[in-house]
């Protein structure tokens, strides 16, 4: 009954081994996955999320920030440990597998569709956001119909859908282009945090520190009926922090994985961790957290208030060319886990046919395009991040399970990277990714418990009978 319910297991060996015109060319060394780790992080979520926390947890969305990047640090740590140890493209969804069985994989390959298509709807959003604000101040308006979705009162948020295609275009054209371009991108952005700390950290009033925790600790629905708390704010600038997941989803492609995932992963992770928590204690202690919280733009907004008029134009300007890299990196891992599922055979094996052209899985790579232009045309920004999360959280969770359940069947197995403490930060990234999404609002959490019942019943329906694994099972037995 439970290997019923669990469903095949995928040999390590065949995560490695593909026939011929389903392998992923290996083009990218460590730089390039830092470069993705940093392009995929450094997004919307402190762009523009950092606003959304302070309204939610005041001064202490710093605290916000620290407890989603420790948990998230945790999971980096499973993710190194596995990514190196089972190298090949899928990441959480490859691991439970191999681990957990195909059940498991396909929840767990159905929520990071959430993760990664989501992510790049939410960043789409943001994106439009500032390329509105970013027209408008030249005095130009354009029709509200066509800047929105319904819930705003428009037909669609046409730029974001169009951002979103356009990157979809990029992919198709082929990973290293991709890669070369990210980094160019990525030291925009990077460069134009760091001016605002130095910028705004001068400007730190204590005064505006206190109360520190005013809407308490955990997450709670206040008076007005919105969700507060700084848990409710760690559970949605969590969304900050993912994305070096898609250099573990990259293993396949990576010239040296051993050494490159463990530098791409770990070296993505901290530099982002250390830049986050300088700008938000910067934005609140320069600015009164409830202005920051009111603003669409929050970082630009700050810099505006403390009289850096240009400082500002110049931050909406870098979120306005470099955000686009977060959509580049995560709809490559989505195309990327499209196309495992499609090469396992849970879903059409013909989406897994890679263009020997560009060496890149086209045809899964244009529909996944259409999906996120889609999303991201019609829907709301916190609503997306948040369910986005609620799919990264289940992936984590699932990463942390795989690497304890790992050490104790396979200890024997050479660890090119061991997770020190494993039994600890493992327990430590499942708990903290529990909390997190119990921290998110109720919508949230129904609207992701229905998307994995839809999920389960595609499982039962289509991809359990033709699943290759499950074909390899039945025929030995
Ligand atoms: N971490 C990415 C962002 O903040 C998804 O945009």
């Amino acid at each position: 009954m439970a290997q019923f319910l669990l469903g095949p297991r995928k040999p390590f060996a065949a995560a490695a081994a593909h026939r011929e015109g389903e392998q992923l060319r290996k083009t990218l060394s460590w730089p390039h996955l830092i470069a993705l780790g940093v392009g995929a992080i450094v997004g919307t979520g402190i762009y523009t999320l950092t606003g959304v926390g302070a309204d939610r947890a005041g001064p202490a969305v710093i605290l916000a920030f620290v407890i989603a990047g420790a948990v998230c640090a945790c999971a980096a740590l499973a993710y190194a440990e596995l990514a190196t140890l089972i190298p090949t493209a899928g990441s959480a969804y490859t691991y439970s597998y191999s681990v957990m069985g195909e059940t498991v994989a396909w929840i767990v390959g159905w929520s990071l569709i959430l993760e990664y298509s989501l992510a790049c709807s939410t960043v789409a959003v943001g994106w439009s956001g500032y390329l509105v604000g970013w027209i408008e101040s030249a005095g130009i308006h354009l029709p509200p119909i066509i800047l929105g979705g319904p819930h705003a009162g428009g037909l669609i948020n046409l730029p974001a859908a169009l951002v979103a295609l356009a990157v979809a275009g990029l992919l198709m054209a082929g990973t290293r282009e991709s890669a070369t371009l990210n980094i160019v991108l990525v030291v925009i952005k990077l460069s134009a945090l760091a001016a605002f700390v130095l910028l705004a950290l001068p400007a730190f009033n204590a005064g505006n520190m206190e109360p520190f925790m005013p809407y308490g600790f955990a997450s709670g629905v206040d008076a007005a009926g919105k969700t507060r708390g700084v848990m409710a704010a760690a559970a949605i600038v969590f969304f900050a922090f993912y994305g070096f997941d898609a250099v573990a989803t990259s293993a396949e492609e990576a010239k040296n994985p051993s050494r490159d995932l463990k530098i791409g992963i770990i070296g993505s992770m901290g530099v982002c961790t250390l830049i986050y928590i300088l700008v938000a204690v910067a934005a609140v202690g320069a600015v009164n957290h409830a202005a920051v919280g009111a603003s669409s733009e929050p970082l630009a907004f700050v810099l505006r208030t403390l009289h850096h008029p240009f400082a500002a134009w110049a931050i909406a300007l870098a979120a306005l060319v470099a955000l686009p890299s977060v959509i580049l990196v995560m709809m490559y891992g989505q195309s990327r886990i499209f196309f495992v599922m499609a090469r396992d055979g849970l879903l059409p094996r013909k989406l897994s046919l890679v263009s020997a052209r560009t060496g890149s899985p086209m045809l899964i790579t244009g529909l996944t395009g259409l999906f996120v232009a889609g999303v991201a045309g019609f829907f709301k920004l916190d609503e997306i991040a948040e369910l986005a999360n609620a799919g990264t959280l289940l992936a984590f969770i699932s990463v942390a399970a795989c690497m304890m359940i790992l050490r104790k069947r396979a200890p024997e197995l050479p660890r090119v990277f061991a997770c020190p403490q494993p039994y600890v930060v493992g327990t430590l990234a499942i708990l903290g990714c529990a909390y997190l999404i119990t921290s998110l609002p109720t919508h949230t959490i129904t609207r992701f418990i229905g998307w994995n019942v839809i999920g389960i019943l595609i499982y039962f329906v289509y991809g359990r009978q033709r699943s290759t694994a499950g074909q390899a099972t039945r025929a030995s037995s």
